[in-house]
């Protein structure tokens, strides 16, 4: 039986804008003051695990043990199927220290080549942790293909290069709400709704 939330303060442990507004959206309906890592001032944790959920719990418990409050995060990234899984974990670390998302998908484009596989996924594992270090982990995803050249302003990171499948749109072409219907991220947040948040 998974730990419940029991309400009040909650800490958003990312300091990506994106992903802080879109987990502020999802968690719209719920009893939670939310707060974002970045407000508090709290340092961002070294990523050193191997898998999405291994840096998801380690940024969630580092900062529910510094602000004393539960805290979640997300850990996410785009996996593509010809590139053997790239970049997978190191989805931010391919757009540098400027977080340059034009060069992380032109590096993307390069790497493919003229490979007839576009097939790529977003997965998401978005972990809630209490201060005495208990966590609770949910992984979701959502899969599609690669577009380029990239497509839309809205969203982040590498949405513009997304189609999921069943849809013609880049992720940066759809509504927010649009994109939370279907995303990584929303698979993750049922999840985590179920166990975690709900009645
Ligand atoms: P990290 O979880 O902080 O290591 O960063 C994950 C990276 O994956 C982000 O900086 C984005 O580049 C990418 N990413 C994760 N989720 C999304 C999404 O919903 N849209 C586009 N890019 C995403």
């Amino acid at each position: 039986m998974a730990r419940r939330f029991a309400g009040g303060a909650l800490i958003v442990a990312s300091h990506n804008q994106g992903k802080v507004r879109e987990i502020r959206d999802l968690l719209a309906p719920f009893k939670a003051t939310v707060l974002s890592a970045a407000d508090l001032g709290l340092p961002e944790p070294d990523e050193t695990g191997t898998t999405f959920i291994a840096n998801a719990e380690l940024k969630a418990r580092a900062a529910a043990l510094t602000a004393g409050k539960p805290a979640l995060s997300d850990d996410s990234g785009l996996v593509v199927e010809a590139l053997d899984g790239a970049p997978g974990i190191y989805s931010a670390r391919w757009a540098g220290p400027s977080k340059d998302f034009v060069l992380a998908m032109t590096r993307i484009e390069r790497e493919l080549g003229a490979h007839p596989n576009r097939c790529a996924k977003f997965v998401c594992a978005l972990s809630l942790a209490w201060p005495d270090g208990h966590c609770e982990t949910f992984e979701g995803e959502v899969r599609g293909a690669l577009t380029f050249p990239p497509r839309g302003g809205k969203g982040f990171g590498y949405d513009p290069i997304f189609i999921a499948d069943g849809h013609s749109v880049t992720f940066a072409e759809m509504e927010p709400a649009a994109k939370h219907a279907i995303s990584h991220r929303a698979d993750a947040f049922r999840q985590l709704v179920a166990a975690c948040f709900a009645p």
